[in-house]
């Protein structure tokens, strides 16, 4: 049982064995993963009636195949990839298709996952049932963005409703992935102390002295909700700054950066140009992939302000990353403090972490 001090002002960071700990580790799968919202793909691969495309929901940990569809009436779905006959992978690569199509012994399921047609079955009973569906899970949009669940543990409107209230004047809809600006960077550190670092500001002029200098890290600041964080970068002065509209509540300021932290392991950069979107993928207790996916907005805007130097920002983070790693193993080190006015991001991460860790509902 790890316990975080509700009160910032008293409470300690969780111990080592929180980041070193394999049992800790498999239960942050079942207790975190298994029933959060992921970030599952993008629309534009679905973009017609007939379009499929294999995914899975984190690779390296959970490993669940899922196929994404656009049904003939235009409905997207996330069904099982899995055949309900003996387990075998349906679809393998994204196309066009009439029906999903199992290659072992030719099972056949429309796009929205009801059973079509097995042959071999005739004498089956009681056959077909609703068992030999492929499983549905909740899909969810915003923009070309999807998400899904496989046992939700709140609403997704819980989760992303500040987010998108907040910037709901920003026209989701016209922002388009780039491939060009997607990277994925894989390192020996556990999934934790990627988002702990990522919500601590306290070191943004230590360690990023370029990003320290288009942001008036004076008036940096961050707000919490519920499920989410967020850390609102100002524009220094002379540097390139949201043009917000009046129905925006953050009128009126220089706003370079909307840094949103979605429990557990997403993270939301909205800046000028666009979107970057950071799924962080535990691979193993020490061992985790982050992707960095770009969707970009107003591309003339790419090359100023705090998201012009996301690559050079990520190298500094991750490097910073695998040296807490390291020092986290040393027999020496139990646990820290936070500082309160600069920690309240990961304070608020660890109490969500901890609770479910410890199967207890929200402390705060
Ligand atoms: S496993 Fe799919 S048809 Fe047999
Ligand atoms: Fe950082």
């Amino acid at each position: 049982m790890i316990k975080i001090e509700p009160d910032i002002r008293h409470a300690a960071t969780p111990p080592a064995r929180l980041y070193t700990d394999s049992a800790i580790y498999r239960s942050s799968l079942d207790n975190v993963f298994a029933r959060s919202w992921q970030f599952i793909g993008d629309s534009s691969s679905l973009h017609e009636p007939g379009s499929v495309s294999p995914v899975k929901l984190l690779p390296g940990s959970l490993e669940v195949p899922l196929v994404l569809t656009n049904d003939e009436h235009g409905e997207l779905h996330c069904l099982s990839n899995v055949c309900t006959h003996r387990g075998n992978l349906i679809c393998q690569t994204a196309g066009k298709h009439n029906d999903l199509r199992c290659p072992y012994h030719s099972r056949r399921f429309e796009l929205n996952g009801k059973f079509r047609y097995a042959p071999g079955f005739e004498q089956a009973e009681n056959f077909p049932s609703d068992s030999d569906n492929l499983p549905e899970l909740q899909l969810e949009r915003w923009g070309p963005l999807l998400f899904t669940s496989l046992n939700p543990e709140i609403s997704f409107n819980d989760w992303l409703g500040p987010v998108q209230q907040r910037l709901a004047w920003l026209p989701m809809d016209e922002f388009l992935l780039d491939q060009q600006r997607c990277e994925n960077y894989t390192f020996p550190a556990n999934w934790t102390l990627y988002c702990e670092n990522y919500l601590d500001y306290l070191h943004i002029p230590y360690i990023h002295p370029e990003l320290n200098q288009t942001l008036d890290i004076k008036r940096y600041r961050i707000e919490l909700f519920k499920y989410c964080n967020l850390q609102l970068g100002l524009a220094a002065a002379g540097q390139t700054a949201f043009d917000l509209p009046k129905s925006s509540p953050d009128y009126g300021q220089q706003i370079a950066a909307y840094y949103f932290w979605l429990f557990p392991n997403l993270m939301m950069n909205f800046y000028p140009w666009g979107l970057s979107v950071n799924v962080v993928e535990p691979l193993g207790v020490s061992q985790t992939r982050v992707r960095f996916l770009s969707y970009v907005w107003q591309p003339d805007k790419l090359a100023t302000g705090a998201g012009s130097i996301l690559d050079q920002v990520e190298q500094q983070d991750e490097a910073v990353v695998l040296t807490s790693q390291a020092g986290l193993q040393s027999r020496l080190y139990q646990r820290g403090r936070y500082a309160p006015d600069y920690e309240s991001g990961c304070h608020h991460f660890h109490q969500l972490l901890t609770s479910r860790l410890n199967n207890q509902t929200d402390q705060q």
